[in-house]
């Protein structure tokens, strides 16, 4: 495997799998800004993957004579920080793969597991369907081949329940579905640990959801695979500490974009009024929110296993 070129920007590699959902776009938006390079994962947006990591900012580029970006963390850089003077890296042409190329280990079914959208050498769009066969190791290689070693995996991939599932009206392919997307969680760790071993440091943030502690009648299966894949990040974070390596869950309540105008059912709009009269804050988090929760967890080095609720407060009183 080949690492990215000498000419290559400096910063770390995030990569942010479900990064086409808002939550996902808001922390590969503040990761960027952070000075990582990021790599968009999707499953069946690539124009908007392909959008976001193209007005992705920049990091600065790597000083020269520099052979490889640094694995380490980043200090971050200033809030404004300057275009890197070398602007024609903007549109050199990235080491990744054409265009909707099927690649190795692909789904022997379909060969369309894992497509690759690139835009800019700094950041990347990758498609998978992250449940399909080998499609979290062509992933994860897909992104090290043309960016390096992940530093930072955000897992925000999660497939929705088109309609609420009673646990006396059982759907057994949602359940299949919801229950795929833990495995695919540990697949993810599994496949950037050593990565991040080798570097002596890195950090897993999984994106689990309030529902795991906090049932809400038909988000049974929904609650218990974020259960499930939180329980499995603390684990990682367990085994993993000695390493250097960080494992954290953010877990929101119901989050709200306030720019996007939202449809909701009559029984959406009770249960969300419920809540907020529940709530502390009085009002939802944004996707915004979410993200400044990421980075700070990421660049937190001594917080490891810990749950971020992000609920505006919600459990506190009565
Ligand atoms: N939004 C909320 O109110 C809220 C509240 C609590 C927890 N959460 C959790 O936070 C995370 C992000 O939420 P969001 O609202 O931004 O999500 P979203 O809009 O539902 O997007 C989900 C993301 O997961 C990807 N995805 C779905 N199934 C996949 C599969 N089989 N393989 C690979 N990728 C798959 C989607 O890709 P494509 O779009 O490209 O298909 C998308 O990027 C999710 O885990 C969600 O459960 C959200």
């Amino acid at each position: 495997m080949t690492g990215p070129t000498a000419h290559a920007p400096a910063g770390p590699v995030a990569l942010v799998a479900g990064g086409t959902g808002p939550i996902g776009r808001a922390v590969a938006t503040a990761l960027a800004a952070r000075g990582f390079r990021v790599a968009v994962h999707y499953r069946s947006r690539p124009d908007t993957a392909q959008a976001l990591v193209a007005g992705l900012p920049a990091p600065p580029p790597a000083s020269p004579g520099a052979s490889a970006p640094p694995t380490s963390l980043p200090t971050p850089p200033p809030p404004s920080a300057p275009e890197p003077a070398d602007a024609s890296l903007m549109t050199r042409p990235s080491t990744a793969q054409p265009s909707a190329a099927p690649l190795a280990g692909d789904s022997p079914e379909t060969g369309r597991s894992v497509t690759v959208q690139p835009v800019q050498p700094v950041h990347l769009a990758v498609g998978a369907d992250l449940t399909a066969p080998g499609a979290v190791e062509a992933l994860v290689a897909t992104v090290e081949e043309a960016l390096g070693p992940v530093a930072v995996l955000v897992n925000a991939a999660h497939p929705g329940l088109s309609a609420p599932v009673p646990m006396a009206d059982p759907d057994p392919g949602a359940l299949a579905g919801q229950l795929a997307a833990v495995a695919a969680h540990a697949a993810l760790c599994a496949r950037v640990v050593p990565g991040m071993r080798k570097a002596g440091n890195g950090r897993v943030v999984y994106l689990s959801g309030a529902l795991m502690a906090r049932p809400a009648p038909g988000f049974g299966y929904y609650g218990a695979a974020k259960a499930a894949a939180t329980t499995l990040t603390r684990y990682l974070a367990l085994e993993e500490g000695t390493h250097g390596i960080t494992a954290n869950i953010v877990a929101p309540g119901r989050v709200v974009d306030p720019g996007e105008p939202e449809d909701l059912t009559p029984e959406q709009a009770d249960l969300s009024e419920r809540l907020l009269q529940r709530m502390a804050l009085g009002v939802f988090p944004s996707p915004a929110d979410i993200a400044r929760a990421v980075v700070t967890l990421v660049e937190s080095p001594a917080v490891t296993g810990q749950t971020l609720w992000l609920t505006g407060g919600e459990p506190i009183g009565v």
